[in-house]
């Protein structure tokens, strides 16, 4: 299996060229239950130290149980997690993924020469690992997929939230910006560069990344192309709007039933 998720990763990333890609793992059965414990199959590992969180804190506990199974934490804020899976009730077993396979790109701004010291970095391909996925009556306990980023993942969630990476101040000051004064925009001037830098960056490496505007784009022509079809679409309207900038895309502008259909991928309760 492990062997199965490290070809995945390779398949999907494709030297930048990202292929959306799935793998199935065995279906859920009285006697058969296949997890992966990671998020993602590439993530960063989070650590709570004295001196406040180093890395990404949404990795916090796996990483404990990453270093309970054996894992050597190296305290750095870019650390590839290993990965962990578990077949039924036996003991979990961790697996570190080759150093080869993992693609990252460094961020850099297009006109801030600074920005590079900021020493920021994010991999290329996020593949969700810990859904199960149903589809005509069969479960799937472990059924990793991928698609490629939307540029404000990263860029207005995964380094902005104050409960994530947190750069937004560090970047302001840099930007010369009066953070004391929410009249100045600060947050907002600092997104807009943090989110052109991460473009910027992925599109430099030959990665493939889609920018908001894109994509709310490619949506509309996803519901005429339904809607001819004679489907309706469903969605979480707060998930579907981008967390920059949201009223400049039509979708905030509409009403979405958020009616749960199948084939689907659902939330399971932990592992650990
Ligand atoms: N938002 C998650 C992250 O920042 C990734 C979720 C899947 N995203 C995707 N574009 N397929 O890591």
């Amino acid at each position: 299996m492990a062997e199965a998720l490290f070809e995945h990763i390779a398949y999907a990333t494709n030297n930048g060229r990202i292929r959306p890609t799935i793998t199935v793992l065995s279906q859920k059965s009285p006697n058969q239950n296949v997890r992966i414990w990671n998020h993602q199959l590439i993530r960063y590992a989070g650590y709570k130290t004295a001196e406040g969180v180093i890395g990404d804190s949404t990795s916090i506990a796996f990483t404990e149980e990453c270093i309970k199974l054996g894992w050597e934490p190296r305290y750095g804020y870019f650390d590839i997690l290993p990965i962990i899976i578990q077949l039924n009730d036996n003991p979990p077993k961790l697996f570190d993924i080759p150093d080869h396979l993992p693609l990252e790109v460094s961020i850099r701004h297009p006109h801030f020469d600074w920005f590079e010291d900021l020493q920021l970095k994010w991999y290329a391909v996020p593949i969700i690992s810990e859904m199960s996925l149903e589809i005509g009556g069969i479960t799937y306990t472990a059924a990793p997929f991928n698609g490629w980023y939307m540029g404000t993942e990263i860029g207005a969630r995964n380094f902005a939230d104050e409960t994530r990476y947190n750069v937004l101040p560090r970047i302001a000051s840099l930007m010369g910006l009066d953070i004391k004064s929410n009249q100045s925009l600060w947050k907002d001037r600092t997104l807009l560069e943090l989110n052109t830098a991460v473009l910027y960056s992925f599109k430099e490496a030959g990665v493939s990344i889609v920018d908001h505007h894109t994509a709310a784009q490619q949506f509309k022509k996803f519901e005429e192309k339904e809607l001819a079809a004679g489907r309706a679409v469903t969605g979480d309207w707060t998930w579907l709007i981008p967390p920059l900038s949201p009223a400049t895309t039509h979708i905030f502008h509409q009403t979405y039933h958020n009616k749960v259909e199948k084939p689907n991928y659902f939330y399971q309760s932990k592992p650990y």
